[in-house]
């Protein structure tokens, strides 16, 4: 599902890579031409504690994403969730917390150095009204983490293109401005930035249309910034209808239509593919059933053609 973009991807998870009829899934590139680690590459797996650094589940992501030829977007470095408490409730001063940061970011990018097409520098950094999220990075820093994480980010890998991450930002509103005020933030201080993703968690029935993402994108673009979609997927109650399944079909050709449509929209993530894995019951209950293949790793056919129409046709 590659044609005319960068790539069509999935994120995968450590535990399933014991599931063979899932890697095979995974591995076939006539589908997946990228993959993103879910959670091998977040904090609280990489340093669970202070100076100690464990790379053996996001290595193991990095083999099969070399061995089945796979672009790779790696995620992420500055995140409130998913860290340890020794950061989330360290009591560090500015100056020792910006030492802590750096070296994070400057190993764990030194050591994926080359592997990684894009890192989510930051993730999640905004509250829903646009206006910087509470975190510890945040209280304790300023909106200054963000400047130095990318420049840090950038020293370690000068190639890998560094993105802001965020979710309900897909369209225009206070969300999406605030967005586009940490890309000049970030430009203002001198530092790279090179994109921006969309992680489009989106319900069905309820997704922006295609044209007001096709907007909203190219109000990133005109700032100098690619943009990529990095988590879609579109709940559905469960048990899931065959008008769900019909709407779904809809709602995922439009995101996937407007990457098509802005030339700087470099490519689509699922976050994985099959209902088998997906990361929605878990968080919300009674709801699921939101990803093109189903819980037996079958192919749901009405929304799979129509993200093939959607991407692949000319
Ligand atoms: O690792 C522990 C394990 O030791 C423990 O036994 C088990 C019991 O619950 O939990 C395991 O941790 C879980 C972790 O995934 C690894 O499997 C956490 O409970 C669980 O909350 C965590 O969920 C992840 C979630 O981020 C956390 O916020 C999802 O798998 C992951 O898909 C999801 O991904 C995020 C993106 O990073 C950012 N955008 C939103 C997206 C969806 O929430």
């Amino acid at each position: 599902m590659a044609a005319g973009k960068a790539y069509f991807g999935s994120a995968t998870d450590n535990p399933e890579l014991a599931d063979t009829v899932y890697v095979n899934g995974l591995s076939n590139t006539a589908d997946f031409g990228q993959i993103t680690p879910g959670n091998a590459m977040k904090w609280d797996t990489i340093e669970p504690s202070r100076g100690t650094f464990s790379y053996t589940n996001g290595d193991a992501i990095v083999s099969l994403a070399q061995k089945n030829g796979q672009k790779l977007r790696c995620h992420t470095l500055v995140w409130y969730s998913q860290l340890p408490n020794w950061v989330k409730s360290g009591g560090f001063d500015n100056a020792t917390l910006i030492s802590i940061m750096k070296n994070h970011i400057t190993n764990e990018v030194t050591h994926y150095k080359g592997k990684c097409l894009h890192w989510d520098v930051a993730n999640e950094a905004l509250n829903e009204d646009g206006t910087y999220r509470s975190n510890v990075f945040y209280d304790t820093i300023g909106p200054a983490y963000l400047p130095i994480a990318f420049a840090t980010a950038a020293a370690a890998d000068p190639e890998a293109r560094l993105y802001y991450n965020d979710y309900n930002i897909e369209s225009a509103g206070s969300k999406s401005t605030g967005a586009q005020n940490i890309v000049k933030l970030i430009k203002q201080y001198g530092a790279k930035i090179d994109g921006v993703g969309f992680q489009s968690h989106f319900i069905v029935g309820s997704t922006p249309s295609e044209s007001a993402q096709t907007s909203n994108m190219n109000a990133f673009v005109s700032l100098g910034v690619e943009v990529a979609i990095t988590e879609l997927d579109i709940r559905t109650t469960t048990p899931s209808t065959a008008s769900a399944i019909a709407q779904q079909a809809k709602d995922y050709a439009a995101t996937i239509g407007a990457c098509k449509a802005v030339s700087k929209c470099v490519g689509v993530t699922i976050w994985d593919y099959t209902d088998k894995y997906s990361w929605i019951p878990s968080v919300f209950s009674g709801q699921g059933a939101a990803l093109p293949w189903d819980e037996n790793i079958q192919k749901k056919l009405d929304i799979y053609n129509a993200i093939l129409n959607a991407w692949g046709s000319a």
